[in-house]
């Protein structure tokens, strides 16, 4: 039961309160633990909506793209978790959006859809819109840090650019926090830092979506252009935010 009260305190952490995880209280949980977790009263993932409007990232992340990438990717994350089959997802729901566990269930369909919709939900956050093109740089604590541990922003825009550009498939990149050391790492498909699987477990700072379908309509295969353009609509509020988070 602590475990699932830590899940709850790390989601509120991340800033995930949109998240639609299947609220079970703990004397359902406990029902369920009882039942061995084979109970089915599920209450369906939803989808929330952006915290912006599809063309407000335009013309760095064109509105089409985010569009299908919404309402049709992420959808398909969020329908393909209400579509398993409810007999564990009980168990696995809880345990699994802790992430750190996600690696342990053999099933693809939760890992990836799970980790999918965890993943999107965290990076409609760590994105902005930018309509007068100001220059966008971090600042304040997570700034200092950046400094710290790449000598410049300049220095850790290239790092992370060339890690996220040369990301092989489909993946994530991300900026995170080790060992109180700021880390670029990259990993496969819907993995995530958070995730026991992952090369680097941390903290998760920042994070890209370097999936062919997060840029293939406006960049076709120049992903290197579509990192180039997001910087521009990083959210580096919401990242100093997660930074600073205990
Ligand atoms: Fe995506």
């Amino acid at each position: 039961m602590n475990d699932r009260r830590d899940f709850f305190k790390k989601i509120g952490l991340l800033g995930l309160s949109g998240l639609a995880f299947k609220l079970v209280s703990n004397e359902q949980l406990s029902a369920l633990e009882a039942l061995g977790h084979q109970a089915g009263n599920s209450t369906p993932f939803t989808l929330s909506p952006l915290p912006y409007t599809y063309n407000a990232l335009e013309p760095y992340i064109d509105e089409q793209t985010m569009l299908i990438h919404h309402t049709k990717h992420h959808q398909a994350y969020v329908t393909k978790m209400n579509e398993t089959p409810s007999t564990n997802i009980d168990f696995q729901v809880d345990d699994m959006t802790k992430c750190r566990h996600i690696d342990q269930y053999t099933s693809a369909v939760i890992r990836n859809n799970l980790g999918g919709h965890v993943n999107h939900t965290l990076f409609w956050t760590l994105l902005k819109p930018n309509k007068d093109a100001k220059p966008n740089l971090p600042s304040g604590k997570l700034a200092e840090a950046i400094n710290r541990d790449f000598k410049s922003f300049e220095e850790f825009k290239k790092q992370f650019s060339e890690k996220a550009s040369k990301h092989f498939g489909s993946g994530w990149c991300w900026l995170i926090e080790k060992d109180n050391k700021l880390l670029i790492t990259t990993t496969p498909n819907q993995d995530n830092p958070l995730m026991k699987v992952a090369e680097h477990q941390g903290k998760i700072v920042l994070a890209l979506d370097v999936w062919e379908h997060a840029y293939y309509l406006k960049y076709q295969n120049k992903r290197a252009d579509y990192i180039s353009n997001w910087w521009n609509v990083a959210n580096w509020e919401k990242a100093e935010e997660l930074y600073l988070k205990k």
